[in-house]
């Protein structure tokens, strides 16, 4: 049995004993966007620190638990902090909770982030249904031994954020008359925000947006089989589009669009 299956085992068979034994859906909230998961009925919280094999997480704004219950008549489990390759942990930690949802026999996951705006037409504060994405993180979380049992060698990345799921959220987006932009999601590794001149090339790329996570769980997601929707919150317009960034605007972004936010991913939980 590989490294990687042994640990998969040991944490599964601790998240069940806490009670996780069914799971529809899989969150992963981004910065600022962790609230959701205080929605979540009957809810059993299991702290990152207590979990086998888990990293933990390190990041402001980040409460480092996983939440378990039922939300818009769904089993959800959400992680309240995700880890970020910026922060130090190798890419099989920051993409081994998604490993961990895959072995739980989620086929669902919902991945958010907060992100910059490289489209000129966005405001700060747009929601963006992610289409497609592009890996600038110079490294691939699937290089090493592939294990077989999980996935194929070289996956198919051709329908990574899943086409049905889409049309989901862009219907129930016009229904709470929420405005959902589209767009392709560039992930660099951060911690740096980029430069005027970086995002001037990640627009003559097509990127419409730039952020420095959900590349890495989205290629494990794919590579486990699970359907995969991403939604970024669009914080601030990119380096160069405005006078200077900062982590603060990030979070006030997050906290005036909560609502919204909130009440989209709600209602597509159901739909799913
Ligand atoms: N760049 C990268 N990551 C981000 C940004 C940004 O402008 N805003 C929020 N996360």
């Amino acid at each position: 049995m590989s490294d990687l299956h042994e640990k998969l085992l040991e944490t599964t068979r601790y998240l069940r004993e806490q009670g996780v034994v069914e799971v529809d859906v899989a969150l992963i909230l981004g910065s600022g966007l962790g609230e959701l998961a205080e929605e979540i009925e009957k809810a059993t919280i299991i702290k990152y620190d207590g979990i086998p094999n888990f990293p933990v997480s390190t990041v402001q704004g980040h409460a480092g638990q996983l939440v378990y219950g039922e939300l818009s008549g769904k089993k959800v489990l959400a992680m309240q902090g995700r880890f970020h390759f910026y922060e130090g942990y190798p890419m099989s930690s920051v993409t081994f909770p998604v490993r961990v949802f895959a072995s739980l026999g989620v086929e669902s996951l919902i991945v958010t982030n907060a992100a910059g705006g490289v489209g000129e037409h966005f405001t700060p504060g747009d929601l963006m249904l992610i289409t497609d994405h592009m890996n600038f993180m110079g490294t691939n979380p699937l290089i090493g031994p592939n294990d077989e049992k999980i996935g194929v060698r070289f996956p198919d990345m051709s329908q990574a954020y899943d086409a049905e799921y889409g049309e989901i959220a862009q219907a129930v987006a016009k229904e709470l008359s929420i405005e959902l932009q589209k767009g392709v999601y560039m992930g660099l590794t951060g911690p740096t925000y980029e430069t005027p001149a970086e995002i001037r090339m990640a627009r003559v790329l097509g990127a419409s947006a730039v952020g420095m996570s959900t590349v890495p769980e989205v290629i494990v997601g794919v590579h486990s089989g699970l359907r995969v929707l991403g939604i970024s919150c669009i914080t601030n317009l990119a380096a160069g589009m405005q006078s200077s960034l900062n982590h603060e605007e990030v979070v006030e972004t997050t906290e005036r669009v909560k609502e919204d936010f909130k009440a989209l991913v709600r209602k597509i939980i159901g739909r799913l």
